[in-house]
């Protein structure tokens, strides 16, 4: 078949290639491929392999020579809290002192503090921010990102900021997949009122979605936050109504989100650092994806979660970013891919399957991305690195150098050149 475009000249194509949720050995096992090229039609991959591509190449075809760069599939980062106001660098100095997460929490900051500027913000201040934030984690090679909300606490600004993030799927390349998080936090005014508090997320949860403005449901299960019962009053709600159910869990405190989790099924339980062991057997003997998050645990200074126990017990294990104010003030999406190699010890081929096919498999959305193979939308990183590992082991540094969303080139050496494909 004739391809509109072709990218060739690449030293080598790494993609994951076994049927989803990777586990075990399937995770590191990466298809690598030198000497590639990639045929793409109508956005879609219709051919790669060893060679040119000349057979995929008549004269209306683009081809794009990439120079020896490599190549992977887009990155898929399934978990961030992208649209919010402001930042808390003021926390941040707190933090550094030693004053607990939780307790700045309990004392009316962190969560509350972005809560306050968030319901005041306009939804052009909020977009803003959130472009600016998508460009960045874009040149860093996100292709596709998971947005919560969770700064409204009530309804009119968590609609706000949903419907921000439905605006920004429409006008900017990265894909973006919504979840309800009104249960972020238990606003001041309800501390004697938590069944109150609890009953209004779950009559929003009509709104949400006669609005379709979200596909999943997601809930700060922890102390200071809410407990296990409430997570299943409100995800067993939010299964009832239609929703994928998925849980913040054992991120300081173990509670029992991980078990709630896995037992509702959910795509995800996210964080995982304070897990059991016992609860990384469940996850094991589930399809719920273990999400970690390591830029948490760093900007924290706290545990990482232990995903080479996961790994080796056959946990189906995805790596995110949790983009948000408080807990992880970055975009820099490698970054974070780093930190999963250094300090979480995962090999490099255990990265890129938990940023891609696993990401996309808790997504929902591993029919259409997540991999390199015929059919799917070519969303692909090109890295300036010789080989996968050097990208990992070479911290700190962007290798990122161009970027492709549905076939689109969104990024070229490194800067953004298409923003609304
Ligand atoms: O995933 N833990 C709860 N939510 C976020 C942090 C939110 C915030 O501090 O603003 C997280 O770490
Ligand atoms: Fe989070």
């Amino acid at each position: 078949m004739i391809a509109d475009l072709v990218l060739y000249n690449i030293k080598t194509l790494y993609t994951p290639h076994h049927e989803p949720p990777l586990r075990h050995q399937e995770l590191n096992d990466i298809l690598s491929i030198d000497d590639a090229y990639l045929a793409i039609k109508d956005g879609v991959i219709i051919g790669f392999g060893a060679g040119d591509g000349a057979q995929h190449i008549d004269e209306s075809t683009t081809v794009h020579d990439l120079a020896g760069a490599i190549v992977c599939p887009g990155f898929i980062d399934g978990h961030s809290h992208l649209v919010h106001a402001g930042s808390r660098e003021d926390e941040f100095a707190l933090l550094r002192e030693g004053v607990p997460y939780l307790d700045i929490l309990a004392k009316g900051g962190g969560i509350h503090g972005t809560v306050k500027k968030t319901q005041e913000a306009t939804p052009e201040a909020l977009f803003k921010q959130a472009y600016t934030s998508l460009d960045r984690m874009m040149a860093h090679g996100v292709t596709t990102l998971e947005a919560k909300s969770g700064y409204g606490l009530e309804r009119a600004t968590e609609r706000k900021q949903l419907q921000v993030a439905r605006q920004l799927n429409q006008q900017h390349p990265v894909r973006l997949i919504s979840t309800y998080m009104g249960a972020h936090a238990l606003p001041k005014a309800y501390t004697n009122k938590r069944k109150t508090f609890i009953d209004q997320v779950i009559r929003d949860l009509d709104v949400i979605k006669k609005e379709d403005l979200a596909e999943a449901v997601d809930i700060f299960c922890e102390k200071n936050a809410f407990t296990v019962q409430e997570a299943k009053t409100i995800l067993t709600a939010a299964q009832r109504k239609g929703f994928k159910v998925k849980i913040h869990a054992d991120e300081i405190v173990s509670l029992g989100g991980t078990a709630l989790g896995v037992k509702l099924g959910a795509t995800s339980v996210d964080h995982l650092m304070a897990i059991t062991n016992d609860d990384i057997e469940r996850l094991a003997d589930s399809d719920t994806v273990a999400n970690i998050l390591p830029g948490t645990s760093f900007h924290l200074n706290r545990a990482y979660a232990r995903a080479r126990t996961m790994i080796d017990k056959g946990v189906a294990v995805a790596v995110a970013g949790d983009y948000n104010p408080g807990s992880c003030p970055t975009e820099n999406f490698m970054l974070i891919m780093q930190l999963a190699a250094n300090q979480l010890k995962m090999k490099p081929g255990e990265v890129l399957s938990a940023v891609t096919l696993n990401a996309a498999y808790h997504l929902g959305l591993s029919g259409q991305t997540g991999s390199i193979a015929t059919g799917k939308q070519a969303d692909l990183v090109v890295l300036d690195a010789p080989n996968l590992a050097y990208t990992l082991y070479h911290f700190g540094i962007n290798h990122v150098k161009d970027v492709y969303i549905g076939g689109q080139r969104v990024v070229h050496d490194r800067q953004i050149t298409r923003r609304n494909p």
